[in-house]
């Protein structure tokens, strides 16, 4: 059998990248303020700042979307999405949102109160926002393996069940509910096992709590099981996501991730105790509870998305595809967070920048060294997105300084993965020249986004 494991699919419409020159991204960084996502999307060559909702969707998706039913209320296309994602989670009762952090809005809103604190591996931004901003406190509990990079472990993305029991030994008046997200995205879009979700669960249940997933990446986490949980591998990944949900109460969903669309997400219930509050506050700000923020289309090429994102050639092409990539990394003495995820991979800053100080953010500057060297974006997860200014001035740091490097689905070819390689390799060789930034402007949340830097002297 030959070894290469070729795309599965083929290329049906094209979209042309613009090439820049190293000047005109010196230039265009520096009218950017130093931040990626300040930059335009044409002045970007390979785009893998992230893989939210920028995939190509395929044939049949785009063929489902003029199948769209545009009413305003109890639209056809409603109704079909309903019954997959019912189909999927086994929960009842499904409320679309324009995408993940609008269902988390919906939802914290109605389910928890200021002064509770919610354990989770580890919460992604938007979700520990979302939290923040009600009072509440977002608790990452992940095990001590997932914060280490370099460390081999197959499900790195588990919750770590002795400290979570403490937590609800001594607070569990205040959790309102257990959450736990797959993949683990901030933690290095690492897997949970199935033997650490159900362990969760029965704990949660033994303290009267209910669990609540965000599944944004759970095709991708059900694959890992396939491959790496003993008893797993003859197992269909689909019913491995059903399982996988079957310990869940509910869900949060950003489909524009594993639903393969370019926008949507939804919320799924497993019973009626935030349904009524879900549905008012989605009324709110989101819809009418058939389309909650989404076009009849969109529901239609999500339906389909769910699908294809379950089958088990494109999951296998998708999980190596990261892998791919680590071995050239690692050909090239360059550290990343080890064993590659699902939907990423993350450069770890300091094996590329080993002198450079936390004050002057590394994986900030190497982020920013990726785009000149060879116009590739990626994503700063490290004390810009997670360190605070405090009130003092002075400024908290996180526990790694990582570039992470979001695939978008079935977009890019090994091509371009190849030349990311070389990039990468070629910054390395460079590092004594990359510089660090300090922070000139940020907002009070996710300062990541809108921020503006200069250039350390
Ligand atoms: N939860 C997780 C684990 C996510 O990765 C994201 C988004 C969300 C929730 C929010 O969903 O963007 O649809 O509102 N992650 C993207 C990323 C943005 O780049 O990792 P959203």
């Amino acid at each position: 059998m030959p070894k290469t494991l070729i795309e599965p699919f083929r290329i049906k419409s094209v979209e042309p990248i613009r090439m820049t020159t190293r000047a005109d991204r010196e230039r265009l960084l520096e009218a950017a303020h130093l931040n990626v996502f300040l930059l335009r999307a044409e002045d970007v060559l390979i785009d893998w700042l992230t893989d939210s909702g920028t995939g190509a969707m395929s044939s049949r998706q785009w063929g489902a979307i003029m199948e769209g039913d545009e009413s305003y209320a109890g639209a056809r296309s409603f109704y079909r999405l309903e019954k997959v994602v019912q189909d999927l989670t086994g929960m009842p009762h499904f409320i679309p949102t324009h995408q993940g952090r609008a269902a988390e809005k919906v939802l914290f809103s109605t389910a928890c109160q200021k002064g509770q604190v919610v354990p989770n591996n580890c919460h992604f931004d938007t979700t520990r926002a979302n939290l923040e901003y009600l009072g509440v406190e977002a608790l990452d509990l992940v095990i001590a393996e997932g914060l280490q990079p370099a460390l081999i472990h197959p499900f790195k993305g588990n919750i770590d069940l002795v400290r979570a029991e403490g937590l609800l030994k001594e607070r569990g008046d205040a959790i309102p509910f257990g959450m736990l997200t797959v993949t683990n995205n901030t933690g290095g879009g690492q897997p949970v096992s199935m033997a650490n979700i159900r362990d969760y669960a029965a704990l949660l249940k033994r303290y009267g709590k209910p669990l609540v997933m965000d599944i944004c990446r759970f095709a991708e986490n059900a694959m890992f099981i396939k491959l790496r949980e003993p008893g797993y591998a003859d197992t269909p990944v689909r019913a491995i996501a059903q399982e996988m949900l079957s310990y869940a109460d509910g869900c949060t969903m950003s489909a524009k991730k594993d639903g393969m669309v370019n926008i949507g997400g939804f919320i799924a219930l497993k019973d009626d105790r935030w349904l009524e509050g879900a549905r008012n506050a989605l009324i709110l700000s989101e819809g009418f509870p058939t389309y909650g923020g989404l076009a009849g289309r969109d529901l239609e090429a999500l339906a389909v998305g769910l699908e294809e994102g379950l089958q088990e050639d494109y999951l296998r092409y998708r999980l190596r595809t990261a892998e791919y990539l680590g071995e050239r990394l690692e050909a090239a003495g360059i550290g990343f967070v080890k064993p590659t995820g699902g939907h990423a991979v993350y450069i770890d800053a300091r094996t590329v920048l080993p002198d450079m100080p936390q004050a002057h953010y590394p994986a900030w500057a190497l982020t920013n060294a990726l785009y000149l060297e060879g116009g590739i974006r990626g994503v700063e997860i490290g004390s810009v997105m997670f360190g605070k200014r405090l009130a003092d001035g002075t400024e908290t740091y996180h526990g790694m300084e990582l570039v992470r490097l979001a695939f978008p689905r079935r977009m890019y070819t090994q091509s371009h993965f190849d030349y990311a390689a070389e990039v990468i390799a070629e910054v390395k060789g460079r590092a004594a020249h990359i510089r660090g930034v300090r922070i000139v402007r940020q907002p009070p949340f996710l300062r990541h986004f809108t921020g503006e830097f200069a250039w350390v002297d």
